[in-house]
């Protein structure tokens, strides 16, 4: 029985974990793909093609205005302005998982 509602419990906070994931990334899709797979303007590369560590570095460097490799570092620093630091993560492993 206890061990029947951990499982159930695990399985909501996976598909809520998701959910939030799918939220997070829901502005992100019209430049980047709703695979991640679009490459922006043919410059930017897709961003299924970054590692998981990749993905959160850049998210918070670009958050901060820090880095700006392709010419439009200001259009992500916008982007992530409405996104919480801790929410970088969950949002980079939602990537991955397209
Ligand atoms: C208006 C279009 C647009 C939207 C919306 C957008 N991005 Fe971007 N994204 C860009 C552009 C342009 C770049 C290149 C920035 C630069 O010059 O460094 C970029 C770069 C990135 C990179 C680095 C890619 C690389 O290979 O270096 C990541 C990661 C990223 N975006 C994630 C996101 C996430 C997550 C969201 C949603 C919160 C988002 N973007 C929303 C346009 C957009």
């Amino acid at each position: 029985m206890i061990r029947h509602i951990t499982i159930q419990l695990l399985l909501l906070t996976f598909l809520f974990a998701q959910n939030e994931g799918e939220n997070l990334y829901a502005s992100c899709k019209f430049c980047h793909g709703f695979k991640a797979e679009k490459m922006f303007e043919n410059r930017v590369p897709a961003l299924k093609e970054l590692p998981y560590e990749v993905l959160v570095l850049k998210l918070k460097l670009y958050k901060e205005g820090k880095i700006d490799e392709y010419g439009y570092g200001f259009i992500m620093q916008q982007q992530m302005k409405n996104i919480p630091n801790d929410k970088i993560p969950l949002l980079s492993q939602y990537i991955k998982s397209l």
